[in-house]
């Protein structure tokens, strides 16, 4: 039998660690080092994740967007707050990892 989605096996491990879909998700950042640039509610070096919620949420399309700019990585959305510094890309995740992240950030209140 071949696995061909490894990604699978990284969601699985996370979902034996912890217990609710939210932590995972978290996990995941933490694990890709997003909260290096990103906090939940505070302007870092990046766009805190609930400026992104309040700026995207509701927005058709809004999580596929941001799914390919945190896999692409890119610039020019929040020039004003980071002085044009770019989001760098993270191409070891997965369209279906980045697209879960994307609705979980568009998901906080
Ligand atoms: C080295 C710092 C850095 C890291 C690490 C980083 N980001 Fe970012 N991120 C930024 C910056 C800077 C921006 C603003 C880009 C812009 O102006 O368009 C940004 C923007 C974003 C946005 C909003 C994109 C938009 O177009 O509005 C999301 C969502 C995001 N990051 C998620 C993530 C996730 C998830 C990770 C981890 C996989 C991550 N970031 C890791 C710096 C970082």
């Amino acid at each position: 039998m071949k696995i061909f989605n490894v990604s699978l096996g990284v969601v699985a491990v996370l979902a034996f660690a912890s217990p609710s879909w939210a932590t995972d998700i978290k996990a995941l950042i933490n694990e890709q080092g997003c909260f290096a640039c990103h906090s939940m509610d505070q302007k870092m070096v990046g766009p805190s994740f609930k400026m992104v919620a309040d700026r995207y949420r509701g927005q058709k399309g809004a999580d596929e967007m941001l799914a390919k700019k945190i896999i692409a990585g890119g610039s020019g959305h929040w020039d004003k707050i980071t002085g044009g510094i770019m989001m760098p890309p993270h191409p070891g995740m997965s369209m279906d990892q980045a697209k879960k992240v994307a609705e979980w950030v568009l998901s906080i209140k």
